[in-house]
């Protein structure tokens, strides 16, 4: 028998969260409704999942919203989903502002509708001077394209001598990844991914090395204060020893 572990608001926190929130196409679908129904409750889930990782002063929590592979996906999904930073303007950004939360956007322009950039520009530009919990949405965000410009990057200044060869290290690629604005939270402690799905999707490929990993059946649209918990109650099972000995 499996003991349920309870979360101790006392034990340890993570300091970066990431997730991976899938499940939301099969969640309308179970409900006969278009997937686009379960991107939009999935929004809801995120209103919920930041005001608790507010509370708890988590310092970062990163969502992947949508990956550089996303785009093979039928025209009018991607166009709903290209919609949603107006739907997080409109319906998160009271609750935002109300919890102190920065909103950043980590991913590549190119292909983003104007409209929609105009829009997290705006969103990005309101809640820039808060000081609480960053939200970081991962948005047209891919993990091996971010390190081959991080890699572009490097070659450019050792070609152009301001960097040695002998100089290039991990410091030195994690410096050029879109996560180094986060300084010392750049790299997630914990990673969650719903829906029962066991990979990793091209998401923070180098910023995961070391991160723990908690995978629950819950469908994102579901996922709730109550589900966090439970994973952060994993969270503080778990002997983290980087490759040493605890
Ligand atoms: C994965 O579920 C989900 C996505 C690709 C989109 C996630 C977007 C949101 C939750 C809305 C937030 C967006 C912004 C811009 C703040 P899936 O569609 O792959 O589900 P499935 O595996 O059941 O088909």
């Amino acid at each position: 028998m499996t003991e349920t572990v309870r979360f101790n608001p006392n034990g340890e926190i993570p300091n970066h969260v990431a997730i991976i929130m899938d499940g939301n196409g099969r969640w309308a679908k179970e409900r006969g409704l278009k997937r686009t129904a379960g991107h939009r409750e999935g929004l809801r889930a995120i209103k919920r999942v930041v005001v608790a990782a507010a509370k708890l002063q988590i310092k970062v929590v990163t969502v992947y919203a949508f990956s550089t592979e996303n785009w093979k996906r039928p025209k009018s999904e991607v166009a709903y989903i290209m919609q949603l930073p107006g739907l997080l303007q409109d319906e998160l950004l009271p609750e935002l502002m109300a919890n102190n939360v920065k909103v950043q956007i980590m991913g590549k322009e190119e292909h983003i509708p104007i409209y929609t950039k105009h829009t997290i520009k705006q969103v990005v530009q309101t809640t820039q001077n808060n000081t609480g919990l960053i939200l970081n949405i991962a948005f047209n965000y891919g993990g091996r394209d971010e390190i081959v410009q991080a890699t572009k990057e490097i070659c450019q200044e050792v070609r152009d001598g301001k960097l040695t060869l002998d100089q290039v290290d991990e410091t030195t690629l994690s410096a050029h990844l879109k996560t180094a604005c986060l300084r010392e939270f750049a790299d997630p402690d914990l990673l969650i991914r719903s829906s029962g799905e066991v990979r990793l999707s091209n998401f923070l490929l180098w910023q995961l090395a070391y991160a723990e990993m908690y995978f629950t059946s819950v469908k994102w649209p579901d996922f709730d204060e109550e589900t966090f918990l439970d994973c952060l109650a994993a969270y503080q099972e778990r002997n983290r020893r980087y490759g040493g000995l605890s």
